[in-house]
């Protein structure tokens, strides 16, 4: 078949800040899917993306290129509206787990498809699989009769959703193209107006342990996200939320469930029930349930009951034993003072390298693994007392993830402590 355009004349167009036309993005994406355009041609595209931008219609023009290289899921027959919620990646990020059964237990149906982690953020179906017999597969029916009786889905994306993205996004991966904002936003759109959500809240984050780095960088990317979920139809807003400080007290697999769990009874960490219910009431907003308090489904056990339920649909066992690690190393506080800054890139790190996370995406990772802190930016603490508490089944990751570690927390004596508010900014 003889090809419509040249791979090369549509680098060279990027490469000299020209405008790509609509003919010429929708064929870039489908001959990359289909093997025509190289792994080289389409890395140097890239990079003379990141390096010279998109305008919002190349973007949106991109994202419609990535969502129709695959199947489109349409929820529309449900007996309830649709919710999802997207976050850029974080450490100690566990807020899906308590999120999606406390919408479903206030009506709305959450359709997640979630992937792994990759790096120092931790990924969703990775927590959730340290729960015995949780299964992360589910076909299209099973999703779909899951959301009608439970309420709540969070599964694995499959292989036919967006395969122009799954091709691409290893590419980036592998060189240097994973931080332009027009190919970070049109990916993350592609796979959730794909999976067919009617509204969608996006959950920025910024800081040291994000992918944005400041607040500037971090809003761009929310408007552009914003903006393509709009205009494809999806009801769509984003807050921008703090991640210079990691969330919660943990960060791993087995421990974030735990913690996910404790919110779900009503207790856990002031921040992670703080952002669950903030992310909970944008969602319900924009499924047309913004009567509904979600703090009422917290505190009357219904959100745990989706949670039991969302967990023995994908045959998990809500009520089994979590796994725990085999080894533990205290860590413990050099002197006294105020904990004035733990810093979530640090903490993340040592997670990661404590084996609670990968570096390629075909590793396994370790269900107990991760980092316990057992204080939180502005507590007093003693020297000599617990700090954190780093956890793996493999003893000689110790040294690697106190390495992570050094630099990344301060205590103070007799300063003032300013906290960082948690929401910075909403966008939509
Ligand atoms: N997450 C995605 O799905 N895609 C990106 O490009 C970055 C983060």
């Amino acid at each position: 078949m003889s090809e419509p355009f040249s791979a090369v004349e549509v680098i060279v167009r990027k490469r000299d800040r020209g405008e790509l036309s609509d003919p010429e993005i929708d064929w870039v994406v489908d001959a990359y899917t289909r093997g025509v355009v190289a792994d080289e041609q389409m890395s140097s595209l890239a990079m003379a993306i990141l390096l010279n931008g998109m305008n919002r219609r190349e973007i949106a023009r991109w994202t419609a290129a990535m969502i129709a290289s695959g199947e489109r899921m349409d929820f529309g027959t449900l007996s309830r509206p649709t919710s999802d919620k997207h976050s850029t990646g974080g450490v100690g990020d566990k807020i899906t787990l308590p999120l999606a059964p406390l919408v479903a237990a206030c009506g709305v149906a959450v359709p997640q498809l979630s992937g792994r982690g990759l790096g120092h953020t931790g990924g969703t179906l990775d927590k959730l699989e340290s729960i015995p017999g949780w299964r992360a597969a589910l076909s299209n029916e099973e999703m779909f009769a899951q959301l009608e009786s439970v309420g709540a889905v969070v599964c694995a994306a499959g292989d036919g959703l967006a395969p122009a993205d799954k091709k691409l996004y290893a590419l980036r991966d592998v060189t240097g193209t994973v931080e332009a904002i027009p190919l970070i936003a049109s990916s993350i759109m592609s796979k959730k107006i794909a999976e067919g959500t009617g509204a969608l809240v996006l959950d920025v984050k910024v800081g040291s342990g994000a992918f944005m780095k400041n607040v500037e960088l971090a809003r761009e990317l929310a408007e552009t996200m914003v903006g393509l979920g709009t205009d494809a139809g999806v009801h769509t807003v984003a807050l921008l939320t703090d991640m210079d400080t990691p969330l919660g007290l943990t960060a791993g697999n087995a421990i974030e469930v735990e913690e996910s769990v404790e919110v779900l009874a009503g207790g856990g960490p002031a921040d992670v029930v703080e952002l669950t219910l903030a992310l909970a009431r944008e969602m319900l907003a924009g499924a047309g349930r913004g009567d509904v308090d979600p703090a009422d489904k917290l505190a009357d056990g219904s959100a745990m009951d989706s949670w039991k339920a969302m967990v023995r649909a994908q045959d998990g066992d809500p009520d089994a034993v979590l796994p725990v690690a085999k080894e533990s190393h205290v860590v413990t506080a050099p002197a006294s003072g105020t904990l004035s800054r733990l810093d979530a890139m640090a903490v993340g790190m040592a997670a990661w390298r404590l084996g609670a996370g990968r570096s390629r995406k075909e590793d396994p990772v370790q269900a107990g693994a991760g980092v316990r802190w057992h204080a939180r930016p502005g507590d007093q603490v003693t020297e000599g007392q617990p700090l954190m508490t780093l956890l793996t089944d493999e003893p000689d990751r110790f040294d690697r993830a106190l390495e992570a570690l050094e630099g990344g927390y301060d205590i103070e004596h007799g300063a003032e402590f300013e906290p960082t508010p948690l929401l910075i900014d909403r966008i939509g």
